[in-house]
């Protein structure tokens, strides 16, 4: 199969121009103003822009969290992030502290079967000893060339300091970055109990159970531990001044850090917990929405490219039923704001719309950067030759409305109903299948499939 776009305004991190794709296989075979080559498919891309497919370095499909599992499947979010032009997901791979993460990988793996887009994970570690580390040797042997970890969810997911040094060693070693949640899980502890017992019961009270300072205190906490083992690290959802000034200090320190932040963070703002009927537990989350006054300094780091990537944290979670189990008591919400849908659409229209961004760092932060940090790239990332045919037909003129009647996201709501956005993707490919046309699905599922990442050695 080969495909040929043609006229299309070619937007990658550091490209802007007008010209021809050709896509021979699951490749890019040529790049040129013109080019005259004969195709099986030629589409016209004039007036459109060209990206590269997009990235989403953190999602949750499969979940177990919180006295229930997350609503998508692979069927349905790798559906969701195509028509929304995410190419390639990396999810997060979250064994309980009791379960082996080898059998954990193997599990999560074997959900992604059907998945219509690419896919990659990182593992979490959420305990550390010698029968660990062997088999995240395993897992970094078998392409997963990353770790999760919590420095929250106290007695779930959480880990203690000494497993948090030992596994920055192991990842050191092994050459791996280590993505971190980075809350003071003993703080949230503490502000939960004291709110409950006020009786400050409602979705309301999560920005108060988890203020900045808590954030802080734990993006500061693992950038120490980088500083004495000389991990890589990624602090992921990172949403709000006094975190991105915690890494700002460890950048002047030498620390290896990278900073995520994700979409919900940039727009949304902790009023929506506040709606009334108890709606306002759609948009609980951890790290929770926050006073509006951090958005600027989100969108600033993201322009300064102090933050890398923008990613979502999608984990969907139905109002009915699941949200409602925190009716009474907010500490027990189920987390999560589902955007993998809505990511790549938003982000150009709240950043670069807005002037807030322009097209080449949009490009880097929902695509590029995630490549190279997490080693995909040039397969993923960019548009060049030899580069995975992963690439996006964005349309500019497109005038719609978010919403959870037209949405592929298997979850009963939409934390951005009504919302209008000024663009979206027309055509997707994923290694040279046309797998979304017309704005629509048109694909195969089960033609994701996973991407195996080497470790830097750094
Ligand atoms: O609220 C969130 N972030 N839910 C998903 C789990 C996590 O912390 O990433
Ligand atoms: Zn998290
Ligand atoms: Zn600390
Ligand atoms: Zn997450």
């Amino acid at each position: 199969m080969s495909l040929l776009i043609k006229n299309g305004r070619i937007v990658t991190a550091s490209d802007d121009f007008v010209g021809d794709i050709l896509c021979e296989g699951e490749v890019i075979s040529k790049i040129a103003p013109h080019l005259d080559a004969k195709a099986d498919e030629v589409i016209d891309a004039a007036g459109k822009y060209v990206f590269p497919g997009f990235i989403d370095p953190h999602v949750h499909i499969y979940l177990p969290f919180m006295g229930t599992y997350a609503k998508d499947t692979y069927e349905t979010a790798s559906r969701a992030a195509l028509v929304g032009g995410t190419t390639t997901l990396i999810e997060m791979c979250c064994p309980a502290r009791s379960d082996d993460p080898l059998e954990s990988y193997e599990l999560w793996l074997s959900r992604a079967e059907l998945s219509a887009c690419d896919y990659s994970f990182h593992i979490g570690v959420s305990r550390f000893d010698d029968e660990t580390a062997g088999q995240l040797r395993e897992i970094v042997r078998r392409g997963i060339a990353s770790f999760k970890i919590f420095l929250a969810y106290k007695g779930a997911f959480g880990i203690n300091d000494q497993e948090l040094f030992n596994t920055l060693k192991l990842a050191k070693e092994l050459g791996v970055i280590v993505t971190a949640h980075c809350e003071n899980e003993t703080l949230v502890a503490e502000l939960q109990a004291r709110l409950l017992s006020e009786e400050k019961t409602g979705p309301e009270w999560q920005n108060e159970s988890r203020p900045p300072q808590v954030e802080a205190e734990g993006v500061h906490h693992l950038m120490t531990f980088a500083e004495m083992t000389g991990a890589h690290v990624y602090c992921v959802h990172t949403s709000c001044r006094e975190a991105l000034k915690a890494v700002q200090e460890a950048h002047l320190r030498g620390v290896h850090a990278w900073v995520e932040s994700v979409i919900p963070h940039f727009v949304l703002d902790k009023s929506y917990t506040e709606k009334p009927e108890f709606e306002g537990a759609k948009y609980v989350m951890s790290p929770p929405l926050r006073d509006a006054s951090h958005q600027d300094a989100l969108w600033a780091a993201l322009r300064s490219r102090l933050i890398s990537t923008v990613g979502t944290d999608h984990a969907p979670f139905d109002f009915v039923g699941q949200k409602e189990m925190g009716r009474g008591d907010f500490t027990k919400i189920p987390n999560g704001i589902p955007s993998v849908e809505d990511r790549v659409n938003i982000l150009y229209t709240h950043g670069v719309c807005r002037g807030r961004i322009d097209l080449n760092t949009f490009v880097d932060a929902a695509s590029t950067q995630a490549a190279r940090i997490f080693g995909l790239y040039p397969r993923k990332g960019t548009i060049q030759v030899g580069s995975d045919a992963d690439l996006v037909i964005y349309d500019p003129d497109y005038r719609g409305t978010l919403t959870v009647a037209t949405q592929e996201m298997a979850v009963d709501y939409n934390a951005f109903e009504g919302w209008k956005i000024e663009g979206r993707p027309e055509v997707v490919t994923v290694r040279g299948k046309v797998q979304v046309q017309g704005s629509k699905f048109v694909g195969e599922l089960g033609h994701g499939q996973l991407m195996t990442r080497e470790p830097s050695h750094f």
